[in-house]
């Protein structure tokens, strides 16, 4: 007989750990440079609307499928659907996924760790300097780094969903809002900061157009870490008392308001950096935003705030930013660990043990595709353009897995598994969701718009990335 299964020790507990995985790099800088780029409250507003009308039903079947099957998400696929062939390759997918997207956010993750130690350390004008980052990320530090933050993930993971994740998530979520709300508030009264709400927020409808809104909804998506199997693992760490619909909302809320309010600290640093800025000239990249842009706009407060405050500033947001990846990235590391625990039954030191060092090869492949290497440097080639290996897997799993996944598990739920048994489990723990409104729209949207919306991404991205060609002209 298993052991019974880990849990959840409180409703708050499991919706700051959900949040925790959400709220990432996406939120703190993808989001606010796409939505300045795109028609400010214009996009906003869309964006808002592809949350909670397209993702938050996606975030309910992943949940409800994790918590009825009580397993990870192959298990989950292969239970629900009496271990059909067909099914048993979603579950695949949606372990294999993050395990890949968790190879190249490792990456990342340790780049930021490194600079929030570099401008610790008081080395800020070495990371403002443009030609920093090229070297940094094919220097030998790189895997110093790597092993620090590694032994972070594991220490967390190792304990366990309630002493491990839960705990941190309680330590860290909270102190990644004070920081962001510190942060704001300081941006906030620089000269001319009001030039950058002002361009963030101001709707112009006029550059909404269909790859503005395909690039919306796949942030949203994305933003909510939906399509990774994160959702249906945490899902199976919840008790049968607890209301999926009431906390998936909060998650799809607080998600939303740290991505907006993040918008409230970047543009106006950036327009108070160079009050004469064009934005459109903004990189759409988050990683030049964080590695190259930010760096420059820390070192010039050191006019007002001295060398020192500059650097305890630039700290204080490195710090911000390695909180929402350290929370994201072991949410979604989890997801193959479960896996490995539930269907091999072996203990979660070994799956920890097995797949961390699964992990190191696969990220040091990455780490190794910025110039050290040439094989993993130049490793492939399509749709007119030499890829790296961390491009492929970045190409791959992140870009174009992900929607296919977010479709697999709407068909899965209102196919296979079957309405009745979907809307049986939410309802469980949720009085007040049976019978209402927000019932039927999920019920509906869940098996008919959302796969096809979903459908037309996967096809549009397969379409751009491989083909070079878009189903949407821009
Ligand atoms: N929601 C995360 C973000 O916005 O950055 C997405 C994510 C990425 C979650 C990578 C987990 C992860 F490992």
């Amino acid at each position: 007989m298993s052991a019974s299964r880990e849990e959840f020790g409180s409703r708050l507990g499991f919706i700051l750990a959900a949040a925790g995985s959400a709220v990432g790099i996406g939120n703190l800088v993808g989001f606010p440079v796409g939505a300045a780029k795109n028609g400010g409250g214009a996009f906003l507003l869309m964006y808002a609307l592809f949350v909670f009308l397209i993702c938050l039903p996606v975030m309910l079947a992943e949940m409800s499928v994790g918590r009825h099957a009580g397993k990870d998400p192959l298990g989950a696929y292969t239970k629900l659907s009496g271990g059909a062939w067909q099914w048993k390759i979603a579950g695949w997918l949606s372990i294999i996924t993050p395990f890949m997207i968790a190879v190249f956010y490792l990456v990342i993750t340790v780049w930021i760790f490194g600079y929030l130690v570099e401008s610790t350390l008081g080395n800020l004008d070495e990371l403002a300097n443009p030609e920093t980052f090229g070297t940094f990320i094919q220097g030998q530090s790189v895997f110093y780094y790597m092993v620090a933050v590694l032994a972070i993930v594991y220490l967390i993971l190792q304990g366990g969903v309630k002493d491990g994740i839960e705990k941190a998530a309680k330590l860290l979520m909270p102190s990644l809002f004070v920081m962001l709300l510190v942060l704001v508030g300081f941006v906030l009264t620089r000269d001319n900061a009001l030039a950058g709400v002002e361009y963030y927020l101001v709707p112009d409808f006029s550059k909404i157009d269909a790859s503005v809104v395909n690039g919306a909804l796949s942030q949203a998506f994305f933003s909510l870490s939906l399509g990774m199997g994160i959702m249906i693992t945490y899902g199976s760490y919840i008790n049968k008392r607890a209301d999926i619909p009431g906390s998936a909302k909060l998650v799809a809320l607080t998600d939303t308001l740290v991505a907006f309010v993040a918008g409230l600290m970047i543009l106006p640093a950036i327009f108070s950096f160079n009050p004469n800025i064009d934005p459109s000239e903004l990189s759409e990249s988050s990683i030049s935003m964080i590695f190259s842009f930010l760096p420059k706009i820390f070192l010039a407060l050191q006019a007002s705030l001295g060398y020192f405050g500059a650097s305890a500033v630039a700290s204080v947001f490195f710090l911000l930013v390695f909180f929402a990846a350290i929370t994201s990235i072991v949410s979604i590391f989890e997801v193959p660990v479960a896996a490995l625990m539930d269907e091999k039954g072996v203990s979660r030191k070994s799956a920890l043990g097995l797949l961390g060092l699964l992990l190191v090869v696969f990220a040091v492949c990455c780490a190794l595709s910025f110039g050290m290497v040439s094989f993993f440097t130049e490793f492939t080639s399509y749709a007119g353009a030499t890829k790296s290996f961390f491009d492929i897997v970045y190409d791959v799993f992140y870009d174009t897995i992900l929607p296919l996944n977010g479709l697999l598990i709407c068909l899965f739920v209102i196919y296979r598994w079957k309405k009745h048994n979907f809307n049986a489990e939410l309802d469980q723990g949720a009085p007040k969701y049976k019978g209402s409104l927000f019932e039927r729209y999920v019920d509906i949207s869940v098996g008919t718009f959302i796969p096809v919306i979903l459908a037309v991404i996967f096809v549009n991205t397969v379409a751009v990335k491989y083909f070079g060609v878009s189903l949407f002209a821009s």
